[in-house]
């Protein structure tokens, strides 16, 4: 079963910025655009770059969520979805869903 786990507070996600929570032991990456946080996992699925030293590539994927560049060989994974935009990755990020209660972040694990 599901289960939904507080990481932070909105405040703690500066936007522009690939922030970091650790999550039931899951490392995670936190992007915020607007009133929206998404949760994804922070090692890059090509050759395990850490995602939380990447770059916010906003409006990157269809519908407008923004995306993460690795900053190794420079995928963009949509952070919706998960899904890279680019080679070399081709696999695909976990990604949470989230929700904002107050000014509190939670990650369903
Ligand atoms: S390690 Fe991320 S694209 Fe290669």
């Amino acid at each position: 079963m599901a289960t939904w786990v507080k990481v932070c507070s909105i405040g703690d996600i500066p936007e522009g910025e690939v922030s970091t929570a650790e999550c039931n032991g899951a490392e995670l990456m936190l992007v915020r655009a607007g009133d929206a946080v998404y949760a994804a996992d922070k090692t890059c699925t090509h050759a395990e770059a850490d995602l939380s030293g990447g770059f916010v590539a906003p409006g990157a994927g269809p519908d407008g969520a923004p995306g993460v560049r690795c900053p190794l060989h420079l995928s963009v994974f949509e952070l919706k979805s998960g899904i890279p935009l680019n080679p070399p990755a081709e696999a695909p990020l976990r990604t949470y869903r989230t929700r904002i209660d107050g000014d509190a972040v939670y990650v369903e694990v």
